[in-house]
This record gives C-alpha cells, sequence and structure tokens, in this order.
C-alpha cells in the first residue's frame, strides 16, 4: 500500500480556495486523504514521510495539447524562419508538417516510443503528472494506428496519465496531393473505425491551406460516431472560424485562439468549450499571443499547454509556459497555475485531476521555492525539486 505524508508545506495551492500557509498533505493508495493546515493533520507514523521544508506544493501540471510522437527535427525550418520565411510558405512548398510525416512513417513503433519517453522523462521531471498526446504525423492507416499506440503505451510504462487524440485532419498526405476529397474519404471511412480503439479524441487542424469549417464538421460527424469527443485548432494563423465550430458542436476544447474574436468568446463561454492556449507557439513563430485575459473575462474556462511539436513549439516545460502566459499574455500568475494544472483537467474531462483536495489523484509537485510565483519570475529554471504522481515519486532530487 502507498501512503505518502508531506510536512513543512510554506504554499499549498489547492486549487479549491485559497492557498494554505503551512500545511501537509497526505496520499493513500494514489489518492489524497488529506491536505490542509498541518496542525489539524491526523498522525500516522505508518506513512513514507517528506518534510518540504517551507518549500511550495501545487498539484501537478496537466500538459493538455501535446504532439509529442513524431521523428526527426525542423531546427533547419526554424533558422529559415528567423531569416524572413513563414510558416505557411514553407508547409506550402513541402516542408513544414510534411516533413515531420516523412521523417515519421519511416521509423519504427519501438523508435517513435524510444524518441517520445525521452521528451515526456523530461517533462515529468519538470512536473507534468497528465499528457495529452495527438497523432497527425502518420496521415495513413498504419502510420496513424502506430503513433496513437505510442501514446497509449506512454501512459501504460511510465508515471503520467495519458489521454490520445487523432489528428488525422492535420495536413494533406504527399499522396493525395490535389485529391482532398480522397484523403477525407480515407479518413473518415477507414482510418476513424481503425484508430477509435487507441483514441479518446479527434482533432482538426482548421486553418487556410489545412481544413475548412465544412470539411471539419464532416470529420467530426463521423469521429461522434465512433464515440470521439472532438479537440479543434481554431483560429491559430488567421481567424477562420474554428472557434465558432468548436461552440457549435460542443467540443471539449478549442485550441490556439491567437486569432480569437470577442464573439468567439461569447459563442465559446455559452457553449462551455474550453481554450486551449499555447503561448510556445505564438512565440516560436514570433506571432501575437492569444487574448487570454479577453477569453477568460467573457467566461471561458482556460487551459495552458506546451502543444510539444517538432515545428511551431518544441517547448517540454510547462513552467516555461506558465512565464510566457504571464509576461507575455497577461494572465494573472495565479490564474496561469491553475489553468496549467486544473485547467488543463477540465480540457481533458478528468475531473478528480488538478486539485490537491481528499478523493482527488494524488498528483503533486513540490517546488525548490516558497511561492509559485517563482515559476514565472524565474523561467529558465526548473524549480520542481519532486514530481509526486499518484502518491509516488516520479522525479526529482532526492
Ligand atoms: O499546433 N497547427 C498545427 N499543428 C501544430 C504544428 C505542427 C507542425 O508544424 O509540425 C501546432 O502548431
Ligand atoms: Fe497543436
Amino acid at each position: 500500500m502507498s501512503d505518502l505524508f508531506l510536512t513543512g508545506i510554506g504554499h499549498l495551492t489547492t486549487n479549491t480556495g485559497g492557498p494554505i500557509i503551512g500545511a501537509a498533505v497526505r496520499i493513500t493508495e494514489g489518492r489524497i486523504v488529506y491536505a490542509g493546515p498541518e496542525g489539524d493533520a491526523p498522525k500516522s507514523d505508518s506513512a513514507d514521510h517528506i518534510e518540504c521544508g517551507g518549500r511550495a506544493v501545487i498539484p501537478g501540471f496537466v500538459d493538455s495539447h501535446t504532439h509529442l510522437v513524431f521523428a526527426g527535427d525542423r531546427a533547419a525550418e526554424f533558422a529559415r524562419r528567423l531569416e524572413g520565411a513563414s510558416y505557411a510558405e514553407l508547409a506550402a512548398s513541402g516542408g513544414g508538417i510534411l516533413s515531420t510525416v516523412e521523417a515519421t512513417r519511416s521509423a519504427s513503433e519501438d523508435d517513435l516510443y524510444e524518441a517520445a519517453a525521452a521528451r515526456v522523462r523530461r517533462m515529468i521531471a519538470s512536473g507534468t503528472t497528465t499528457l495529452e498526446i495527438k497523432s497527425g504525423y502518420g496521415l495513413d492507416v498504419e502510420t496513424e494506428i502506430r503513433l496513437l499506440q505510442v501514446g497509449r503505451r506512454v501512459g501504460d510504462e511510465m508515471p503520467v496519465t495519458v489521454k490520445t487524440t487523432f489528428l488525422g485532419a492535420h495536413a494533406i498526405p504527399p499522396e493525395y496531393r490535389g485529391e482532398r476529397a480522397g484523403y477525407l474519404q480515407l479518413l473518415m471511412e477507414e482510418m476513424l473505425p481503425a484508430v477509435a480503439p487507441y483514441a479518446d479524441y479527434c482533432d482538426v487542424f482548421v486553418e487556410e491551406g489545412a481544413f475548412s469549417v465544412d470539411e471539419a464538421r464532416q470529420v467530426f460527424s463521423a469521429a461522434a460516431a465512433h464515440g470521439l469527443e472532438a479537440r479543434v485548432h481554431a483560429e491559430q494563423l488567421t481567424h477562420s472560424g474554428g472557434a465558432r465550430l468548436a461552440a457549435e458542436i460542443g467540443a471539449v476544447s478549442a485550441d490556439h485562439l491567437d486569432h480569437a474574436t470577442a464573439e468567439d468568446a461569447v459563442a465559446l463561454a455559452e457553449a462551455g468549450v474550453v481554450a486551449v492556449l499555447v503561448p510556445g507557439a505564438s512565440y516560436t513563430l514570433r506571432a501575437p499571443q492569444a487574448p487570454g485575459r479577453m477569453l477568460s473575462e467573457q467566461g471561458v474556462g482556460i487551459a495552458l499547454a506546451t502543444d510539444c511539436n517538432p515545428g511551431t513549439s518544441y517547448f517540454e516545460s510547462m513552467g516555461l509556459v506558465i512565464s510566457l502566459a504571464v509576461v507575455e499574455m497577461g494572465l494573472g500568475v495565479d490564474q496561469a497555475v491553475h489553468a496549467a494544472t486544473r485547467g488543463g483537467a477540465l480540457a481533458l474531462g478528468l475531473e478528480d485531476y488538478g486539485l490537491i483536495a481528499p478523493g482527488a489523484v494524488g498528483d503533486v509537485i513540490i517546488l525548490d521555492a516558497p511561492d509559485p510565483a517563482h515559476i514565472p519570475y524565474r523561467p529558465a529554471t526548473n524549480l520542481v525539486w519532486k514530481t509526486i504522481k499518484a502518491g509516488r515519486v516520479a522525479a526529482g532530487q532526492t
């Protein structure tokens, strides 16, 4: 039986109310059984004990949007963009997503797993305890299945909870160039039934040069018939209507939203769609940040995620994402920490994650700092002292 007792917590962020100063947390059999003032904690001699020495404790990070299963890298493309080429130009000339598709198709399942696992190990060491992982670099039946299986294997073999998302509608693959209808038919009639056992969600990249709102509506309707709920890449590079579609179909999340308007925000709030914001992508593309404050003021629930991918956001650290959200997007520190924990959990339908309260899953981070404000304040330092997954130490300093 696992039983872990944390004492000497200087600042405890529970996401159920204000911080508790001078706290203790007990996690028994993977679930939190006590979170509150240290003086009121039930005593026990049987639990493993960590004295936190005044450090801050927050829920584990929930990274609700990643594309972390891929082969190769695009550092050369990054350099070309710095010299002036745009993301859309590189994609239109066969680079971008399609160059990662080429590398990924020729990688074995084990190679893809090892590359993904190396990224996930670093993420866990940086405090991530739950991850969403998308496919989308296969774009054929066999490789899309392989990517989703690798995503599921990460969740089975590593100390992290994983949800997987089918993103076959990421780009038109080269063998279907000029034959969009043929690719969409393959996607809906062959890919969806084949990938559905390995996926929790379906995503579509709604964008000029990718997929239109009408195409996405058809894909989401076919996906729903296979039990896959919708997440939408919306308003990333241009305003293309993805957010309004997400609201119309009751998607779980609308992601990116760099070009979202106040009208989009009202529609998302009314439909209860979570906004998953990925400031690492906007930073890497030197694009304006999503209007996080406006979305929040209109009542939209906010999550923060890395968008980890080789093209627009090779970010693995949620701490750095929080820093960008605070400094560049204008979110408050507490708001950003909530969005990176509880917000992400709600974006993945994980009601008992992202909280430090009795009954919640025992995923917590001990920071090597007295207050969570140090996360954005010291952006290039990994402030995670220990990552605890379901009551067991998954990474960190001893
Ligand atoms: O979230 N926008 C679409 N997909 C990714 C980028 C994928 C890539 O460039 O490889 C994103 O930014
Ligand atoms: Fe993305």
